[in-house]
């Protein structure tokens, strides 16, 4: 089961009353929303937006009791302000950003997320997406794949993992995520306990999902949205995220930082959740 990450410290940070109008904007499987609803209600709504139709179905189940009070939507956080107009979130005062994948991408072979469980090559949130991880590997030159390793997976490696990966695909189309960490295997050794090929996995998946540049182009239209007094929290995964995230946030001269420092997991919560191990929760006010 998804455990919704630092959910104490979201709400607290969020402070979600009756009446608030909230905007979840990787709503996933509802975790976070459902602990939202349950404190906006009477008057209050939240919109959730997911770009992966089975999370979504989840949210939905999950949230089918708050009625009316809830509107999910199937699409990129990246177009916030079409979907909040089209509902009536003219004047938000809380959104969160729970970036990444879910737990599920992870544990079903079939999404290709994991370089743990043998896979179609695939790595989309949407499905209905033309670009797989598996199209990247197979036809971007060397050239693209280098750099994608280098500024999305920060591996110091790029070149000699992508010119394995050319060597391969030269041999024949290489279609799951066995077929790739097998490429790789030799020139990205295991490293203690990280898999050699784990940076080459988030490179992908980044480059597949366009992670990076949604997140940029989407900030600046959750801050407009947010009324005065109004809090964004966001909680990253890894450093390229959060420092897109912490760099964002100080640049708006009509942004507050409420915490100086980043919130993250308490022991606790990483031992009953090893997937909160990285997340980074940063939060500012609206002025
Ligand atoms: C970490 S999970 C969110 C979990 C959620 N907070 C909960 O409590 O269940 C991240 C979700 O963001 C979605 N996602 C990733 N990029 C997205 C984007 N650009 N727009 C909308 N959703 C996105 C993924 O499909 C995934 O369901």
């Amino acid at each position: 089961m998804h455990e919704p990450v630092l959910l104490p410290e979201v709400i607290a940070s969020l402070k979600p009353e009756p009446n608030h109008f909230l905007i979840d904007g990787t709503v996933g499987l509802g975790g976070h929303a459902e602990g939202f609803l349950a404190r906006v209600l009477p008057g209050g709504r939240l919109l959730g937006i997911d770009r992966d139709a089975d999370n979504l179905e989840r949210a939905r189940e999950r949230l089918s009791g708050f009625g009316e009070s809830v509107v999910l939507v199937q699409d990129s956080y990246a177009n916030v302000k079409a979907h909040a107009y089209a509902h009536g979130f003219h004047h938000v005062n809380a959104v969160l950003l729970d970036l990444g994948f879910s737990s599920v991408h992870v544990d079903d072979p079939s999404r290709g997320f994991s370089f743990t469980h043998d896979g179609p090559l695939d790595m989309r949130y949407d499905r209905s997406q033309a670009l797989t991880a598996e199209r990247i590997v197979n036809t971007w030159l060397v050239d693209e794949l280098a750099r994608i390793f280098r500024q999305f997976g920060e591996e110091t490696r790029a070149r000699q993992a992508a010119e394995a990966i050319d060597a391969c695909r030269g041999l024949a189309r290489i279609q799951t995520t066995r077929q790739l960490v097998a490429c790789l295997e030799r020139v990205l050794p295991r490293q203690g306990k990280a898999h050699g090929a784990t940076r080459v996995f988030q490179a992908l998946r980044i480059a597949v999902n366009d992670e990076l540049g949604q997140l940029e182009r989407a900030l600046p239209d959750f801050v407009d949205l947010l009324v005065p007094g109004g809090r964004i929290a966001i909680i990253s995964f890894h450093s390229l995220e959060d420092r897109l995230v912490k760099r964002f946030l100080k640049s708006r001269m009509d942004l507050r930082l409420v915490n100086k420092r980043v919130i993250t997991p308490s022991q606790e919560e990483v031992r009953k959740n090893p997937r909160a191990r990285s997340a980074k929760l940063r939060v500012a006010e609206k002025l």
